[in-house]
């Protein structure tokens, strides 16, 4: 009986085991099961074998895990460079990072021109670093900006190409917008991460890749500017289903996971 589980602190809001369950049960895999374990940080290093031993085959990562999993599991070239590792086979006892491809992904299905296009990250956390990691290969200019130096001064660091922005005066240079911070999640709906009055051209899009609301202030603040405006909602199923398919060698079941998701948060 193959078991999978979302690991994280706090944990009760994940849509993973309803993402996951809903594959499964299409696919007519019986007997695979996807849970969600709450787990502190002091618990990770003694829990780890214990669910190794339990017959679990490899567990999703999430906040706030994802940066110490690098230190029980040997990392890929994805989530060594983006510096955490949001999935791990137990089996094999590796790790990856598939928010990058999750990004991608649903940039791509929205058909979001991205090679040579200049694109604004705000935020220089775990999301950020996936956003840049992403990016870069498709050959986009890429400028971050961040609230405070410290982890921006990392990343610059680790990823030299990146422009540092150093204000959100100038949004009128880039042509996608990213919002790679919690700003504006559920509870806090009202915030934006860029402070209202801002003036964002037409034709620049912006994602933001919070998906709890679907629609966050940010979306509208640029939606009523004309601005083509996407959540991430996409980024979120994309990166479960490219898990799926590392820990399996199976394509995922992407609709059904992505329609058994709406209906939870609907
Ligand atoms: N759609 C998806 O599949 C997906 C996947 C991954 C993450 N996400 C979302 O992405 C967001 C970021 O996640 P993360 O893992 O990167 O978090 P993180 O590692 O904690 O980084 C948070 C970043 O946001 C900045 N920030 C936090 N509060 C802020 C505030 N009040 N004002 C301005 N900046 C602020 C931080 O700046 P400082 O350095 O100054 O603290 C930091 O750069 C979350 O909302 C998460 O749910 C979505």
């Amino acid at each position: 009986m193959p078991k999978l589980a979302v690991i994280g602190d706090p944990i009760e809001h994940s849509l993973s085991p309803v993402m996951f369950n809903a594959a499964f049960q299409v696919l007519g895999w019986l007997d695979w099961t996807y849970e969600k374990i709450q787990v502190k940080p002091s618990e990770l290093k003694s829990l780890l074998p214990k669910l190794k031993s339990e017959g679990y085959i490899g567990l999703n990562v999430t906040i706030p895990h994802k940066q110490a999993m690098l230190n029980f599991f040997e990392p890929d070239t994805p989530a060594r460079a983006i510096g955490g590792i949001n999935a791990v086979d137990l089996r094999t006892h590796t790790g990856t990072n598939t928010d990058w491809v999750g990004l991608i992904d649903d940039l791509r299905a929205h058909s979001i021109k991205l090679k040579g296009q200049r694109i604004l990250i705000v935020g220089a956390g775990g999301a950020a670093r996936a956003a840049i990691y992403g990016l870069y290969q498709t050959g986009a200019h890429i400028s971050v900006f961040n609230r405070t130096p410290e982890r921006l001064n990392a990343v610059i660091h680790d990823f030299p190409f990146i422009t540092p922005e150093t204000s959100l005066n100038s949004l009128q240079n880039y042509q996608v917008i990213l919002n790679c911070t919690p700003v504006g999640m559920y509870p806090h709906v009202d915030e934006s991460p860029i402070p209202p009055p801002f003036r964002i051209p037409k034709s620049t899009v912006v994602y933001d890749l919070i998906y709890r609301p679907r629609q966050t202030k940010l979306m509208r603040l640029a939606a009523a500017q004309g601005c083509r405006v996407i959540g991430g909602f996409g980024m979120l199923i994309r990166q479960g289903a490219a898990a799926f398919e590392w820990w399996t060698g199976q394509p995922a079941p992407l609709e059904v996971m992505r329609m058994a998701v709406e209906k939870e948060l609907a």
